[in-house]
């Protein structure tokens, strides 16, 4: 008996500390709940391609030390239009930037397609809806391949700056047909890349341990500083876009 009033007694206090703090802590719950808004605006055509994939196209928010989306939500084909009004709520202040992704089932950041800093509209408090306009993209296999790797990491030796080192130039609407079935220009024999096959592909040779000395350049570190923590990722995906060239 005594020890039940005992625990009226402890219970009485601590119902009344947490009424006496509810009001605070139920705004700072509401603020972290609703968090920021994210919409994505644009015409993202070739979303279909990912239908079954182990792969998919996201709008997904990250936080500095991890390249596994925090949270995100598929990209869904709308209608054969493309437009697209997809939005994302929610993103707290704990993620540090909201992209359109190629991510794969575990929720692994594959290649970026386009990135908000979300730490630029900083603060506490929600504030308007923040847009990610990304014009007109294919979102292919690949048009990500050429977005999220051509863009950053091979024009500015292959079409931009007016220069196409090796005869080849990789800027858009161009590499696919400057690459697939196109023989090379500075390696007798071989294929820039050969529909299906990539380990024949001079282009998945010299990107790889083993391709060093094929060409004048050593491309096997080309990748490694743009895709620090997720370079088996983006290879493998170049890999698996020759092979599926054949189908
Ligand atoms: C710093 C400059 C530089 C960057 C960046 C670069 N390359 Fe190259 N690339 C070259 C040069 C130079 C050659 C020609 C080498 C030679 O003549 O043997 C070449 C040749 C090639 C070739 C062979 C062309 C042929 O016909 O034989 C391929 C394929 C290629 N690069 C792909 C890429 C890809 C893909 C990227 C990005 C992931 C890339 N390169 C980034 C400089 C660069």
């Amino acid at each position: 008996m005594r020890s039940f009033k005992y625990f009226l007694f402890v219970l009485s206090i601590f119902l009344f500390f947490a009424c006496d703090s509810g009001d605070i802590e139920e705004k700072k719950y509401t603020v972290n709940n609703t968090g920021k808004t994210v919409k994505l605006t644009g015409c993202i055509r070739g979303l279909n391609a990912w239908e079954e994939s182990e792969y998919g196209i996201a709008l997904a928010g990250f936080s500095d030390d991890s390249y596994y989306a925090v949270m995100q939500r598929t990209v869904t084909p709308v209608d054969d239009s493309g437009v697209l009004n997809f939005v994302l709520n929610g993103v707290s202040n704990s993620i540090s930037t909201v992209e359109l992704a190629v991510t794969n089932n575990l929720r692994r950041r594959i290649l970026s397609l386009a990135t908000i800093d979300m730490t630029a509209y900083g603060g506490n408090t929600p504030s308007d809806t923040i847009y990610l306009e990304v014009g007109d993209i294919d979102v292919t296999p690949y048009g990500c391949i050429q977005m999220g790797i051509f863009d950053k990491a091979c024009i500015q030796c292959h079409g931009g700056n007016g220069r196409s080192a090796g005869g080849l130039n990789l800027m858009k609407d161009l590499s696919y047909g400057n690459l697939v079935d196109v023989a090379s220009t500075q390696k007798n024999g071989y294929y820039r890349v050969i529909s299906g096959d990539a380990d024949n592909s001079l282009l998945w040779q010299i990107l790889n341990e083993g391709g060093e000395n094929l060409l004048h350049y050593n491309h096997t570190e080309v990748l490694s500083s743009q895709f620090k923590n997720n370079l088996d990722e983006t290879k493998s995906f170049i890999q698996n876009w020759i092979k599926n060239l054949a189908d």
